[in-house]
């Protein structure tokens, strides 16, 4: 076993982040929990608790009723807005900076690792603190809020809506290509923080191992279904990647 930062782990997983050229990194809604926003497992909290994101985060909740989604997107932005990145978020923009090629392929819609300063970084799902035109897809980073919520695309008067996906819907092709691609062509796979539930991002880690990669996973509950192929880390992960990067590069 090696140490870093008081934690002990796997000597061989250590070796391996030291050497690898190539890492790839899936992270979920587990790496931002220590910064205060509640993952889709947790329930869903305050006057939103009625609602489930399965209910909200839809096409059709937004055909039946914009508004609602609109302000439900709002709320979600505005925690994030306030959210600051954890230690788990710097320690993956640190760590691009210490292996030849890192790629952070991230399910999480909040922007905290593009604000820890990561940069390789394939957003699956989108980012919440982008809008869409509903019709067009033009992507805007501020837009007016008016009287009427969801706003208008200022070029062609449709609704705006958030930049992310939503159930039921398809993942960006080019991030989603970029990530099969990073996960077959690294040495070694991180999985931090997702309950593996979604797909296409949890055959991600499946694709990796399967193509060579040394693959561990990190996470507060971790699953026996990696059935000792994985590294299975369990704990939180603004203590275990700081931990980890100390282990291989400090
Ligand atoms: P989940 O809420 O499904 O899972 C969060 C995972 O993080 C769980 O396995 C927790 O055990 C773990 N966890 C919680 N706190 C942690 C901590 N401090 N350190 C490490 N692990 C921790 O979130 P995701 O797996 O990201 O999709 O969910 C994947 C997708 O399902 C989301 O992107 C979203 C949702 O439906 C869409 O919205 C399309």
């Amino acid at each position: 076993m090696s140490e870093g930062a008081g934690v002990r782990f796997p000597t061989e997983l250590v070796a391996a982040l030291r050497a690898a050229r190539r890492v790839a990194v899936l992270t979920g809604a587990g790496v931002s929990a220590e910064s205060g926003i509640s993952t889709f497992r947790d329930a869903q909290t305050g006057l939103w608790a009625r609602y489930s994101p399965e209910e909200l985060a839809t096409p059709e909740a937004f055909r039946r009723n914009p508004g609602l989604v609109w302000e439900w997107y709002a709320w979600r932005r505005g925690l994030v807005t306030a959210a600051q990145p954890n230690p788990g978020h710097l320690a993956l923009a640190q760590l691009e900076g210490l292996v030849p090629q890192l790629t952070l392929i991230t399910q999480n819609v909040d922007g905290l690792h593009r604000r820890a300063g990561s940069r390789n970084l394939i957003e699956l799902h989108g980012d919440i603190t982008r809008v869409r035109c509903s019709a067009e897809g033009t992507v805007y980073t501020a837009w007016e809020e008016g009287s009427e919520a969801p706003p208008r695309c200022p070029a062609c008067g449709a609704h705006l809506r958030p930049d992310v996906v939503w159930f039921g819907e398809q993942l960006p092709a080019e991030a989603l290509e970029r990530a099969w691609m990073a996960a077959r062509a690294c040495e070694l796979f991180l999985s931090v923080g997702t309950s593996g539930l979604v797909e296409p991002a949890a055959s991600l880690p499946r694709v990796a191992y399967a193509a060579g990669a040394r693959v561990a996973v990190i996470n507060l509950e971790v699953a026996p279904s990696s059935e000792g192929r994985y590294d299975a880390l369990q704990g939180r992960s603004g203590e275990l990647l700081p931990a980890l990067v100390a282990a291989a590069f400090a």
